[in-house]
């Protein structure tokens, strides 16, 4: 399990400690460094977050700031270079140490790698038994993979409504949608706030329903007094390049003993024994296939990274909390801004910082706030289109923009802050005057 006190550890690829331009930066603004430096060191030093002091004149930065660039350091490179030596790259002895260390990590007995959060939840699906005939109800604030993975599996996604505070699935929009052809409940953990677990479960066991949860954003996440991935639930997770943990690409799935047994097979080819435990030595040759599994494994390479982020992932959490800590402060007292909340019954992953524009004390929309950020150098991104609105589901479904309302009405105010254990005290000044330059520039 995680505990919330630790030592910040941050890379030192960021702009802090480096010295600016000289002459390029106002009086009380603070230009970002250079980013030649390309992989991060540690160092045992919690840089700290500057409050932005209030400036007269507005300059923006020099240099582009990214959305979410992985910060992978000298001991991932380290790591994997032992296992290119190592003559075992794919499923092997790294692996299971991951998975053990991620077990431990969330409190569960077990977990499964695979080499994503998509594989992970396919799986969870196959490994049900779900499949043609039945419905899986799920949220439409997601990325596509979630709904994907249901229409793999042959079922039909039935999508319902959000919360307006958290846009997580709404547990009354599920009671309306469930049908005697109901099957499961797939919970996004939408940014990295948990779902409303207690009501979608208490759902669940009236009506005999799966709940899988999808974790892609919720490493490491607290549901009352639970750790997201402690439970019985299958549940997904998922280290891509942007994620709170990064492999590159990759997942981990948890849940109860039983589903993981059955789940293991059917990860690779539905076989009876790994490659590990048939080339190793005193190994058989000999398999069976139990099913018509997936090739959806992950490697030692990967998991070598795994490792050593896992090591980290306390600090890189502290650093989050700490610039939501910062932009939450600087954009309080906005009008024009809704800021991301945190029930008081959970901990925040914050794997994003989504910022919601009130149309009514701003002479601009969520798109032009962005194309305004862009131009003083803050990357942003947009989570999500509302999987209703691709051209796929709204056309085999026959949905219309406005059947989850506040789905819709949210995506098209919303945008996407960088928020990334990367950003340096003076990325995060910058990010929070270009938004409050843009704010004070089209106040209404
Ligand atoms: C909510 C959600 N679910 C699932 C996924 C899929 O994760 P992966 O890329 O590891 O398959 C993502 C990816 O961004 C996601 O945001």
């Amino acid at each position: 399990m995680y505990s919330s006190e630790s030592k910040v550890l941050t890379g030192s690829n960021t702009a802090e400690g480096r010295s600016t331009p000289a002459g390029s930066a106002a009086p009380g603004l603070r230009r970002s460094g250079d980013r030649t430096a390309p992989i991060a060191t540690y160092r045992e030093v919690a840089p700290r977050v500057r409050r932005p002091t209030s400036s007269t004149t507005y300059v923006p930065r020099q240099t582009f700031l990214a959305f979410s660039p992985p910060l992978v350091g000298e001991e991932e490179i380290h790591e994997v270079v032992d296992t290119l030596r190592s003559d075992w790259l794919t499923t092997g002895p790294k692996t299971r140490r991951f998975e053990q260390d991620f077990a431990r990590y969330v409190g569960a007995n077990d977990a499964l790698a695979l080499n994503s959060c998509t594989a992970g939840l396919h799986t969870a699906l196959a490994a049900l038994g779900i499949g043609p005939g039945d419905e899986v109800i799920t949220t439409p604030m997601t990325f596509a993979a979630t709904v994907n993975v249901i229409e793999h599996v042959g079922a039909r996604p039935v999508l319902v409504d959000v919360e307006p505070d958290t846009l997580n699935i709404d547990p009354l929009a599920i009671e309306r949608a469930i049908s005697p052809r109901t099957r499961a409940i797939v919970a996004v953990h939408y940014s990295g706030h948990p779902a409303d677990l207690d009501a979608i479960e208490e759902l669940a066991r009236e009506n005999d329903l799966f709940v899988i949860e999808d974790a892609a954003h919720a490493l490491p996440a607290r549901y009352k007094n639970r750790t997201i991935g402690s439970g019985r639930n299958p549940t997904a997770f998922s280290f891509y390049a942007t994620k709170n943990l990064t492999t590159g690409e990759g997942g981990m799935l948890t849940g109860s003993d039983e589903f993981l047994e059955r789940a293991r097979p059917f990860s690779l080819h539905g076989m009876t024994r790994d490659a590990l435990s048939r080339y190793a030595k005193g190994g058989s040759w000999r398999y069976e296939i139990l099913s018509p599994g997936f090739k959806y494994n992950m490697t030692d390479i990967q998991a070598a990274m795994g490792l050593c982020q896992l090591r980290k992932l306390e600090c890189f959490d502290a650093r989050r909390r700490e610039i939501v800590e910062t932009y939450h402060d600087a954009f309080a007292g906005e009008d024009a801004l809704e800021l991301p909340v945190e029930r008081h019954d959970v901990r925040h992953a914050w794997h994003l910082y989504v910022l919601r524009l009130r149309a009514d004390a701003l002479r601009i929309g969520r798109d032009q706030f962005i194309d305004e950020l862009t131009a003083r150098n803050i990357g942003t991104s947009v989570h999500f289109i509302p999987v209703h609105l691709h051209p796929y589901y709204r056309d085999r479904y026959g949905y219309d923009e406005n059947d989850f309302p506040v789905a819709v009405s949210n995506f098209e105010r919303m945008l996407s802050l960088p928020l990334n254990p990367r950003l340096s005290s003076s990325d995060v000044s910058d990010v929070i005057e270009a938004v409050l330059d843009i704010v004070h520039t089209y106040r209404r």
